[in-house]
């Protein structure tokens, strides 16, 4: 895939939000990219970034054949300390630069009245950030079609990723369409609803079918949405699977039944309304 820089980004990522910050997880960003993977997604939100530069160190990968992204915590918001936030980040994961960086989460309108300010301003600080060279591609995340169109407008750069909530039973096809139409890319997080399709039964069937388990299926579905998705998993042979999707093809029909899918596996999370943490 490419980004509206013209930066190739691999079109899987390694999720690894819930790894713990220990040996184990050293161990898991190792086998992942021993197995292929070749882009990372973190935040500084997670806890975990310096066990995942360990983890990248072990792997003894050139550090230009990876493709790592980070993310700004909400605490970090200000010009200066965003610089200084994402300086602290390419410390932490040891890795010179970030190849996206991105806003975790708007300043939501039910906390902050000054929310497109807010948003301006941590913008302006990614568009430095990226003309420093310290990161290769700058974005978003959660961001609804409102808050995009209000970054939009001043920016000098626009986002080349925008990061939401994306998975079977949780289509989003107004930022989808949005995205596509001024080039930005989504990404998909949680593309297994964070586990909670692996029960839905009319998934297993459909699986079944493609001779695929039900993790595949919905990776591949959010390939055939050009989305890209950023599955995560504890476990070698899960990690290697979810991978393993670029030799079937979902049929047009299936991709509309499967868009069109009851609300299954959805956070609730909304950028917009959301006061536990902004
Ligand atoms: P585990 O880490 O034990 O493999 P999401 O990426 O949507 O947040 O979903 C992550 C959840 O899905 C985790 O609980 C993970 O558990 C599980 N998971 C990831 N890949 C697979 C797979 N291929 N088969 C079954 N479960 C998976």
């Amino acid at each position: 895939m490419k980004l509206n820089n013209g930066i190739i980004i691999p079109p899987i990522g390694f999720g690894t939000w819930k790894l713990k910050n220990n040996d184990e997880t050293v161990e898991i960003i190792k086998e992942a990219i021993g197995c292929g993977y070749r882009h990372i997604d973190t935040a500084f939100a997670y806890g975990n970034e310096e066990t995942i530069g360990k983890g990248i160190k072990a792997s003894n990968i050139n550090r230009k054949e990876l493709f790592i992204t980070g993310k700004l915590w909400n605490d970090d918001r200000g010009y200066e300390n965003i610089i200084n936030a994402c300086k602290r980040t390419i410390k932490n994961l040891n890795c010179e630069y970030l190849d996206l960086y991105l806003i975790h989460w708007p300043a939501s309108k039910a906390v902050h009245d000054d929310w497109i300010e807010i948003n301006n301003e941590t913008w302006k600080a990614f568009e430095y950030l990226y003309e420093q060279g310290l990161v290769k591609a700058i974005g978003v995340c959660n961001f609804k079609v409102n808050q995009l169109e209000e970054l939009i407008k001043v920016a000098k750069i626009k986002p080349m990723v925008n990061q939401i909530e994306f998975h079977i039973g949780a289509y989003n096809k107004d930022i989808l369409d949005f995205c596509y139409k001024n080039d930005i890319l989504v990404e998909a997080w949680s593309p297994l609803g964070s586990g909670k399709l692996f029960k839905v039964d009319e998934l297993k069937d459909m699986a079944l079918k493609y001779n695929v388990s039900v993790a595949q299926l919905c990776i591949k579905w959010c390939l055939q949405n050009n989305t890209l998705p950023l599955p995560k998993s504890k476990n070698i042979e899960r990690i290697k699977n979810n991978l393993d999707v670029f030799d079937f093809e979902i049929t047009k029909d299936d991709m509309d039944y499967l868009n069109n899918f009851r609300d299954v596996g959805n956070s609730g999370l909304d950028s917009e309304t959301i006061t536990l943490f902004n």
